[in-house]
């Protein structure tokens, strides 16, 4: 065991970096310092050296995993660097048998392509080959990592195009197309608009990512009013989160259309808040405040030990602003955090059920509702599933409780909580 203690300036040296990396392979160490080094050492011969010997290595059991990664990115960056990495994508082809989906190296792969450096044009050929071999024929599969779809970026539009068509219309995991989508049609219109196309076909989930993608520049984002503008999408299914990414894109044209399309929100704080603003003036009372969330919040916020976690605990809130607080309650979805976004299920025996995505897998997907019941329901048995746009947190309470009731509260919100 090398004590940990050597310094960086060590392995300047080539000779001795192949060395490093080459003992390095041969023990257990296991402390920064090496793992640093090690990330350090792997370059020019070394990197290949480490990525041959590493593969070769069929457990690698020993390896601190936590490390391995960073290594794996070290090395194939080197690689690239030294104009070396198509050869080695040549030779790991070659010995199929080192193939595995989920591979560290494989990840590191994949990181490079997403990252667009892979610019050698060798390079980029042989990774195209090994997507063609390995990856598109069991895309749809579903120990199909995102990690591998991530590397189908590389490919040429028009094969992209197939392959999302694909994963679209087959049993892809909900999770392998949302990453299809996020992965492979990020800047390119002709994909967007095809995804665009299947809107309708959409899970909820997928349509969300779908809009996360849109929203991120003014291309997509024309995309995006163009189909609400011409039919397929209707505004009020867009969530509120969406309209305010349109706005913050701050273009005059996406401005002057999402003025025209955007619900105007149902209570603006901004017009009802002058009577609430007086009643700050007077002092609250807690006790009643507690009732008060009893009644009104504590079926999904949790504070001074009161209520659930459905929804986020309020205790950051007991230093937060008065008008912060008004104003969460007064617009429920203006600030949402997309997970919080309200769900509607119905199923083939006509049964509606509403509340957040809390879990889904291959055959199933739950649902939490606002009583803080978890639904499961079979996907087989799913008539139809939409987003509602809106946050799960009802609205109009901030009227139900009055300027009282909400000074109350807010007195209750700011109270320590009882032994
Ligand atoms: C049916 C469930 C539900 C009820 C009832 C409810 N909320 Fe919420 N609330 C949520 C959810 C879900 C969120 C997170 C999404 C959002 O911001 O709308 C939230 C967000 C908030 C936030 C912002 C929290 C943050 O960290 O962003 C505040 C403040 C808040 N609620 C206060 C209240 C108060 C006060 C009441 C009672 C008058 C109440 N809520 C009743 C579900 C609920």
């Amino acid at each position: 065991m090398v004590a940990c203690v050597r310094s960086r300036s060590w392995v300047t040296d080539p000779e001795l970096r192949v060395g490093l990396t080459a003992s390095w392979i041969h023990n257990d160490w296991d402390c920064e310092e090496i793992r640093a080094a090690v990330e350090y050492a792997i370059q020019g011969e070394a990197a290949r050296y480490f990525a041959d010997r590493v593969l070769a290595k069929t457990s690698s059991e020993n390896l601190p995993q936590d490390a391995i990664q960073g290594w794996w990115d070290a090395a194939l960056f080197q690689l690239h660097q030294a104009r070396q990495l198509s050869e080695w994508i040549a030779h790991t082809l070659e010995k199929d048998s080192h193939f595995e989906l989920k591979a560290p190296w494989l990840v590191s792969l994949s990181r490079l392509v997403h990252r667009r450096q892979i610019t050698d044009p060798d390079a980029k050929h042989e990774v195209e080959r090994l997507v063609r071999k390995f990856v598109l024929p069991v895309m749809h599969e579903e120990n199909a990592s995102p990690d591998a779809l991530r590397l189908l970026a590389i490919l040429p539009t028009e094969e992209k195009q197939k392959a999302l068509q694909h994963m679209l219309d087959g049993e892809a995991t909900v999770e392998n197309q949302q990453a299809a989508i996020e992965f492979w049609t990020a800047s390119d219109p002709s994909l967007q608009a095809m995804v665009m196309d299947r809107w309708e076909g959409l899970p909820p989930p997928v349509r969300q990512t779908v809009l996360q993608q849109l929203v991120r520049n003014a291309s997509g984002a024309r995309l995006l009013l163009n189909r609400i503008e011409s039919g397929p999408l209707e505004p009020k299914q867009i969530p509120v989160w969406v309209w305010q990414s349109l706005r913050g894109l701050g273009q005059d044209d996406i401005l002057r259309r999402v003025a025209q399309w955007a619900p105007v929100v149902s209570i603006s704080w901004e017009q009802e808040s002058a009577p609430y603003r007086e009643a700050w003036n007077q002092p609250g009372d807690a006790s009643v405040g507690e009732a008060n969330f009893r009644k009104w919040c504590a079926a999904c916020h949790r504070v001074n030990g009161i209520g659930t976690e459905l929804a986020p605990s309020l205790e950051s809130y007991r230093v937060r602003p008065n008008e912060a607080i008004a104003m969460a309650i007064a617009e429920p979805s203006r600030d949402m955090d997309p997970k919080y976004e309200q769900h509607q299920v119905r199923t083939d025996d006509d049964e509606v059920f509403a509340g957040i995505l809390t879990a889904q897998g291959s055959d199933f997907i739950e649902i939490t509702t606002a009583q803080n019941a978890l639904v499961r329901i079979p996907r087989t048995s799913i008539e139809t599933w939409t987003t509602t746009g809106k946050s799960l947190m009802p609205e109009g309470m901030l009227q139900e409780l009055g300027p009282q009731g909400l000074n109350d509260l807010i007195a209750f919100l700011r109270s320590q909580p009882r032994e």
